[in-house]
């Protein structure tokens, strides 16, 4: 068997998942037959990319052979079913967006959000409040988990998370706000590079959250060496006030062993009255 969701909102994306052949029948060519089969459907009604995560190694050459391509610092594959290359696939995606607008996030965001989480990004830390990192500086042990990192920040009254969306639907920048037990709200967020802008409402609407639940000010964790994150929240009026704890970028350094360890980045927290 093999299961593929096509986004409600998006229905140019879709994700692969739960591929396995009874272990009395595997090594017969029958994976091989049947994605290839589903993918081909996929391509008929209309799909433009499959995401997939895998750290099976049978698996993990399967994908390759029928086509999909890994991302580099991540467990995600995806195959472009234009023949485009995933990196061209994914500039394309951004390239190609129109005007955005913020809202609250919803499910159907999960799988138009893939293209934003797994994209390489110039800030190390995406959303402290969701434990999501950028590709570009650190290894991503999970797939599905990705979205849901910062999904969950927004699954209960103490929280609530931000999309921005263009109108076709593909997230192009998202933001949490979490209610700290001392009675403030962390609030975080990131948008892909061309978005920049729409940070400001993300992280205006996180906020707004947070004092619509009786916080009297929110703050920010920022790491100490993402200056243009700094800069921008900065000028939305969040002043530094003191050290926070560090990040973990994994798979930075090599040790004496020449074994990849991961690094810590010192923190800080960035402060505003609501
Ligand atoms: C991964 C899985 C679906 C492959 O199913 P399958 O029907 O055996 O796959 P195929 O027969 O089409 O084989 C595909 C390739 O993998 C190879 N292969 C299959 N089982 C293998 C094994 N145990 N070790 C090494 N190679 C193996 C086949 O030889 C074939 O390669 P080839 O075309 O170069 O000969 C199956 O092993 C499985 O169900 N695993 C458990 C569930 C799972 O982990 N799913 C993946 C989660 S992402």
């Amino acid at each position: 068997m093999c299961e593929f969701y096509v986004s409600r909102r998006l229905p140019i994306l879709s994700e692969f998942t739960y591929p396995g052949t009874r272990p009395e029948f595997r090594g017969q060519g029958i994976a091989t037959e049947l994605w290839g089969a589903a993918i081909d459907d996929m391509k008929a009604l209309g799909v433009q990319a499959i995401f997939l995560g895998t750290n099976h190694p049978v698996a993990f050459r399967l994908y390759r052979l029928l086509g999909f391509s890994k991302l580099p610092g991540t467990l995600t594959f995806v195959q472009a079913l234009d023949g485009r290359s995933a990196e061209e696939f994914l500039v394309d995606w951004f390239r190609d967006a129109g005007p955005a607008t913020v809202s609250p996030g919803d499910l159907d965001d999960k799988l138009p959000s893939y293209p934003l989480v797994v994209s390489p990004h110039d800030w190390q830390v995406l959303d402290a409040n969701g434990g999501l990192m950028s590709t570009r500086y650190s290894l991503h042990h999970t797939f599905a988990g990705l979205y849901m990192k910062c999904a969950n920040v927004g699954n209960d009254e103490n929280g609530a998370r931000f999309s921005a969306r263009t109108d076709d639907g593909r997230v192009v920048g998202m933001s949490t706000a979490r209610l700290d037990v001392d009675g403030s709200c962390a609030v975080d967020g990131f948008v892909q590079h061309r978005y920049r802008d729409l940070l400001n409402d993300l992280i205006e609407q996180a906020a707004a959250f947070g004092s619509s639940q009786g916080a009297g000010a929110v703050h920010a964790h920022l790491s100490r060496e993402d200056n243009g994150k700094r800069r921008l929240f900065e000028g939305l009026g969040f002043r530094e006030v003191g050290p926070a704890p560090d990040f973990v970028l994994d798979g930075l350094q090599l040790n004496q062993k020449r074994e990849i360890e991961p690094i810590s980045v010192p923190g800080l927290k960035m402060e505003k009255q609501v």
